[in-house]
């Protein structure tokens, strides 16, 4: 989603803020500009292409400054359009970039227009650089120029979320950033002071980072950096050092992150399990021990994949830990009126952390009384981790595809790992039972290798799945949740309509789609409701539909007329979802390479939503 870098230097930054970019390209957007101070005005290019483009725009431009920001936008207010791309200007006099939303930019707008602003924009944005051109004027008037307190005043006005960075063309030397509700971080550097979304964008050139507070107003000039709340009290914030590691967003011998991030799954989850000897509370952080005896009920909420990833760990910690467990998409229980218990665990699952409505569900529950809350994610420094009263890093590395994968999976290990932990404090988990499971997780990695070494297979299917424009996904159980991800993969990278159902409601619905056009693919694991699952699979092939199953090694089923089987290893359990999976990424991966989609970054998709 939107990325935001700035600078105060003592070179020319235009480099440094189109390499940012780039690095925050990942996220997802469909706009990119830079804005400096270059001669004592405002000078900026934007562009609906790719940062590449911008970056050639902005050398052919002659752009150069010691001062400046820049933008990614992934459009929310306007469209995606030259106009609307950041950073937006106020009278030739502000810059501003803008993440987030202004939720009251409608009654601003007017009264902005009443005192004679003219609207260049269709964006929320622009009400934010006009009010601060208001602030700025006025303080002017009275003969005291303070951007930070212009900037302050007119964040005041806003209701919504921001991350912001803004620079005046009469204040050569500052760049302010301010944050509510949308991540940003200082950088400080030897040479100069940054701004970032993402500490990803200055991986490489700074070390040292303050992550900035909800309300936090940042100054930056070239002698250092002055933080202030948003009644505009001088606050201290840690130093954190980050060393972002360059070798983990390179793309090796890939064509896209995507591939690189399946393939590195047994790895990142051999990482993940390394220390894990013994199955304890201490791996969600200090006091999770005591407060995980009191709860007797656990709420699981996320988006997207994680939330995919919540509901396969219901199946584990009703079945392990007899924990009743319910799951719910972020965006509806944060607006929902629900019956909080105290007693209830309630997890959130993120890959970035920073997804707003998984980060408002969390608040929401915090403020509804759930006492105990737990953050399972990817990015140790993110709002999330600092926001639960427990933690557990998912340790995958940077996912860079916008279809998550090896998040997923790791999401997976840590609910896996969740369920065993209560399972055992309530006396359901006999020791020699704890042996087979640990035993197990450490040897997933090597059989997520003969998954992988599968792909040749899945390539032969994708073919088909590249000519159709639907498909249908199977699974039963634990299983289910499987299929939904498989489904989301293929829709969101290669752009085939795709829907998954539990297997025995096909025949309420979906079964009048099923023709001979219609590709079906079925997760078929040799667990308990695998002969119920071959039922399901005759329903289908008696409408001539055509199946692809991903059937394991012992679920004795064999290709035949319309059906179509890959060979998965032998069952492996409670663990099963874990291996089935990755042949789904595989598939939308390589039907998305046949289709000639934009895998790593699908249209309209973001890999952060930081916006509702
Ligand atoms: C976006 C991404 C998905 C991700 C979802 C939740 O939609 O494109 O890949 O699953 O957000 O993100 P989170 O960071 O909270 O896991």
């Amino acid at each position: 989603m939107c990325g935001i870098v700035g600078a105060v230097d003592r070179r020319d930054v235009t480099s440094l803020l189109t390499e940012g970019l780039r690095r925050l390209e990942y996220r997802g957007y469909d706009s990119c500009g830079i804005a400096v101070l270059q001669q004592g005005a405002l000078r900026r290019v934007r562009s609906v292409a790719r940062v590449a483009n911008l970056a050639a725009e902005v050398a052919a431009a002659n752009l150069s400054g010691m001062i400046g920001i820049a933008h990614t936008r992934w459009a929310t207010h306007g469209a995606p359009v030259a106009k609307n791309a950041h950073p937006i200007f106020s009278s030739g006099e502000i810059a501003i970039v803008h993440n987030g939303i202004i939720e009251n930019h409608e009654s601003l707008r007017e009264e902005l227009q009443a005192h004679g602003y003219v609207f260049e924009s269709d964006t929320d944005t622009e009400v934010v650089a006009h009010l601060i051109h208001r602030m700025w004027t006025e303080q002017a008037a009275q003969g005291a120029k303070d951007l930070l307190c212009a900037v302050r005043h007119a964040l005041e006005r806003l209701h919504g979320a921001y991350a912001i960075a803004v620079f005046a063309r009469n204040d050569p030397g500052r760049v302010i950033g301010a944050r509510a509700g949308s991540p940003l971080v200082v950088g400080l550097g030897e040479q100069g002071n940054y701004l970032a979304s993402d500490v990803m964008a200055l991986a490489g050139a700074v070390e040292n980072f303050i992550y900035l507070e909800e309300g936090d107003i940042a100054e930056l000039t070239l002698d250092g950096v002055r933080l202030v709340d948003r009644s505009g009290h001088a606050v201290q914030r840690d130093i954190k050092v980050h060393r972002a590691s360059t070798h983990s967003v390179e793309l090796g011998p890939y064509r896209h992150y995507m591939h690189k991030e399946i393939f590195e799954q047994p790895n990142v989850i051999a990482d993940a399990i390394e220390r894990v000897d013994t199955i304890s509370a201490d791996l969600f952080g200090q006091g999770a021990r005591h407060a995980f005896r009191e709860i007797d009920s656990v709420l699981i909420v996320a988006c997207g994949t994680s939330y995919y990833a919540g509901m396969t760990a219901k199946y584990w910690l009703e079945s392990l830990a007899k924990v009743a467990t319910q799951v719910e998409v972020a965006s509806e229980y944060r607006y929902r009126s629900s019956v909080a218990n105290p007693n209830t665990l309630v997890v959130v699952v993120s890959q970035s952390g920073e997804t707003a409505d998984t980060l408002a569900a969390l608040k929401h529950a915090q403020t509804q009384g759930h006492r105990h809350t737990l953050t399972v994610c990817n990015v140790a420094s993110s709002t999330m981790m600092r926001q639960a009263e427990f933690q557990h890093l998912t340790s995958a590395g940077p996912e860079i595809g916008v279809a998550s994968t090896k998040a997923f999976t790791t999401q997976l290990v840590a609910l896996f790992l969740l369920a065993l932990t209560l399972s055992k404090q309530r006396g359901r988990l006999p020791a020699a039972q704890e042996a087979t499971f640990l035993d197990q997780l450490h040897r997933l990695p090597g059989k997520l290798n003969s998954v992988l070494a599968l792909e040749a297979q899945i390539i032969a299917w994708a073919e088909t799945f590249a000519r159709t424009d639907h498909a249908l996904f199977l699974g039963r159980g634990l299983h289910y949740p499987i299929a939904l991800e498989g489904a989301l993969k293929l829709k969101e990278i290669s752009y085939v309509h795709a829907e998954a159902y539990p297997a025995g409601e096909l025949k309420h619905g979906p079964l009048a789609l099923v023709t001979s056009q219609m590709p079906v693919v079925a997760v078929a694991p040799n667990d308990a409701l695998l002969d119920k699952l071959k039922s399901n699979l005759q329903e289908v092939r008696a409408r001539s539909g055509q199946l692809y199953v991903f059937a394991d090694a012992d679920s004795r089923i064999a290709s035949g007329d319309g059906l179509h089987v890959i060979r998965m290893p032998e069952h492996y359990g409670s663990l099963s979802p874990i291996l089935h999976v990755v042949p789904l990424q595989l598939l939308a991966y390589h039907t998305a390479c046949a289709r000639g989609t934009d895998v790593d970054k699908p249209r309209n998709l973001a890999k952060s939503v930081t916006v509702e």
